[in-house]
This record gives C-alpha cells, structure tokens and sequence, in this order.
C-alpha cells in the first residue's frame, strides 16, 4: 500500500471541492469505514511486528491528516454558503443609534469654549446657598426691596449643614453671581473668570419662565478694567456665538452689586415668541430682547471680599450674567423655554 501516493491522491481531489456533497463524497472515499486507508488500517493487526511498527504510525498520522483537512474544508463550506444566503452587502446597514447632547450643554460647551479663547477660567459653585452669598455679601440686605428681582426658593433650615451661622438661612441660589463672592473670596485680582450653572426662582412657569434655568456669570477684575473692555468682551462673544454680524445696545439698568448697572439688549430679524426672564422685549424693527444684566463690580462687594477699593492697590472689574436657555432659544429659534425640560424626544434629536 503506498500511503504517499494515497496521500497526494487525497490532497488532489479535496482541493477541486467547493460544496458539501462532493465533500461528503470525499469524506466517505477516503476516511469511510469501507476506504482504503481504514481497511489497511484494519489489516495492519495481520502484519508482522516489525512492519506494523514502521507502517502503523504513518498510516495513523495520514487519517489524522486528513480528518483535520476535512474538518478544516467542512467548516469553510459551510461559512460560505452561509453568507451566500444571510448576507446581502448591497443591503444598507442598520443604523446605530448613539446618544448626544442636549441643546443646553451644546450651548454652554459653546460658551465656555468662546470665553476660554479670551483667556477666562471656567469656576462653578454650589446650586445650594446661603443668604450671605446670593444677597447680603453683594449688597442686598436682608430688609433691601431688591430682594424681591428674585423669587427665592427658600430650603428649610438645617443649621447643621450651615457652616458659618451668620452666612443666614439656605436657599437655591436665584443667580450665579454668588460665585463672584467665593471666587473673589480666594483669589487675587487680575483675573477673569466665566460661571456657568443652574440656577432657581420661585416663580409661575410659561413660554419664557421656568423655576430652573441656567446662567452663566462673567467676571474680570484687574487695575483699570473698564465698561469699554465689557463692550469689547460682549461683542466678541456674540459675534462667535451667533456666527453673524447682530445689532446690540447697551442701556442704563440697576442691579444692587454693580454701579453703574446695564442691559444688553440684541436684536433679531423674525423673532417673536421670546421674551426676557424676568423683563420684556421692546417692538419695532425686529425686537430688541434682554440677554443679560451687567454693570462695574460695586465698591460694596469688594469690600465684602476685603479688596482694597482705595489707595495703590485699589482694583476694578466688571461682572455680567445673562441666561443659556434665552441664547439657546434666540439661536435655535426655540418659542417656548419649557420645551428644554419637557423630555420630548422628538425637540431633543433636532439638535
Ligand atoms: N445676577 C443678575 C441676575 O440674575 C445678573 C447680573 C450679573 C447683573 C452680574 C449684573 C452683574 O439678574
């Protein structure tokens, strides 16, 4: 018997296979119970030790070979004849879904990116306050009539969690200008800083109010920082922001912690369902819509930092605020500012 030729044979044949029956076919010739190679198998038991010895060990590794070989070519046939059938690749794919971001974090993402550019460090603070931080320490008072500009959500006392008891009672902060205080509490001017965060007022919601929003609070403070550089600062803003030439003014206002005090106002062509939190939009040409308060920092809220507002050292700066859910809406023409918070899916994957 010669296993070689019997060997080559095989290879030849199984390399002319491309289905399972002729594989089958195969199988059954040379590896079957009846092949040549399974009755010399059996035949070597007749032979003497010596001819056993030399020929049973070839005679096992070539069906082993070829068991291998089979199952290798089985497994092959069969993965082909699978994708013949499953797999059609001019079908188009399943889509895959992914999550994104909500409008509000794309503009707030979109806010810091622009201000870190002019050099602001982005500082957040606690949504959790105490009266010392949202009035008293930026010159509201407690008897002060400006406490009412916020409707304040009032939390019931835990003194425990007040640290300092003459910080006053807790509240949820009604604006981010509380982090002007604890920033400036801790560092030394010149510097210039960007706020963003949430912010509550006890108030009845509509199109364009809700008991949560968000903020973001500018503040830049340094030897001579003037209202004119506030201009500059406000106009690059928008300029990126609303990545078009838009109408802006700047008019007289009053706000408790700066002095003097202003509002900025932006015009758009076809707006018409947006007003101001807290203010309203003036008519005309296109309509004028409040977008943030702003003003030079008051002596008051330095000396409540304990920077020095006289001699040498004296230091000046300007804050602002205005509100991320109002530029959203101006930006994406969003008529009504509880749509943010509605959970609807399909306002949410416009964006
Ligand atoms: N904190 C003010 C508000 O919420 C906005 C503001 C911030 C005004 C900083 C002036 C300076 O209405």
């Amino acid at each position: 018997m010669d296993l070689e030729k019997l060997r080559h044979q095989a290879l030849e044949d199984l390399k002319t296979i491309k289905d399972p029956a002729p594989l089958e076919i195969w199988r059954i010739k040379y590896l079957g119970r009846k092949s040549e190679l399974s009755r010399f198998l059996r035949s070597l038991a007749d032979l003497s030790l010596e001819e056993r010895r030399a020929l049973g060990p070839k005679a096992n590794g070539l069906r082993q070979e070829l068991e291998e070989l089979y199952d290798k070519k089985a497994v092959l046939l069969k993965a082909k004849s699978y994708q013949l059938k499953a797999f059609d690749i001019t079908r188009p794919g399943r889509k895959i879904s992914r999550g994104h971001l909500h409008p509000l974090t794309l503009v707030e993402n979109e806010v810091k990116e622009i201000f870190r550019n002019l050099n602001f460090s982005i500082v957040e603070g606690p949504e959790l306050e105490t009266e010392y931080y949202n009035f008293d320490a930026l010159n509201i008072p407690q008897d002060h009539p400006a406490r009412d500009m916020w409707d304040t959500l009032y939390v019931k006392n835990q003194k425990s969690k007040i640290k300092n008891q003459n910080e006053g009672g807790l509240l949820m902060r009604t604006h981010t200008s509380p982090v002007q205080i604890r920033y400036m509490e801790k560092h030394q001017p010149p510097f210039q800083i960007i706020v963003p965060g949430r912010v509550f007022r006890h108030e009845a919601t509509d199109a364009s109010h809700e008991v949560n929003f968000h903020q973001f609070e500018g503040l830049m403070v340094g030897k001579d920082v003037s209202l004119a550089n506030f201009k500059f600062v406000v106009m690059e803003f928008f300029k990126k922001f609303f990545k078009k030439p838009i109408e802006f003014r700047i008019r007289p206002s009053y706000f408790p912690f700066t002095e003097p005090s202003v509002e900025v106002d932006v015009r758009f062509g076809q707006l018409s369902n947006v007003s101001a939190q807290g203010g309203s939009a003036s008519g005309g040409k296109g309509q004028w819509l409040e977008i943030m308060g702003a003003g030079m920092v008051h002596p008051k809220v330095f000396e409540a930092v304990k920077y020095p507002s006289t001699g040498s050292g004296r230091v000046q700066g300007f804050a602002f605020g205005a509100g991320i859910e109002r530029l959203a809406m101006i930006k994406y023409k969003i008529p009504d500012i509880r749509l943010f918070y509605s959970s609807d899916l399909r306002f949410i994957r416009q964006f």
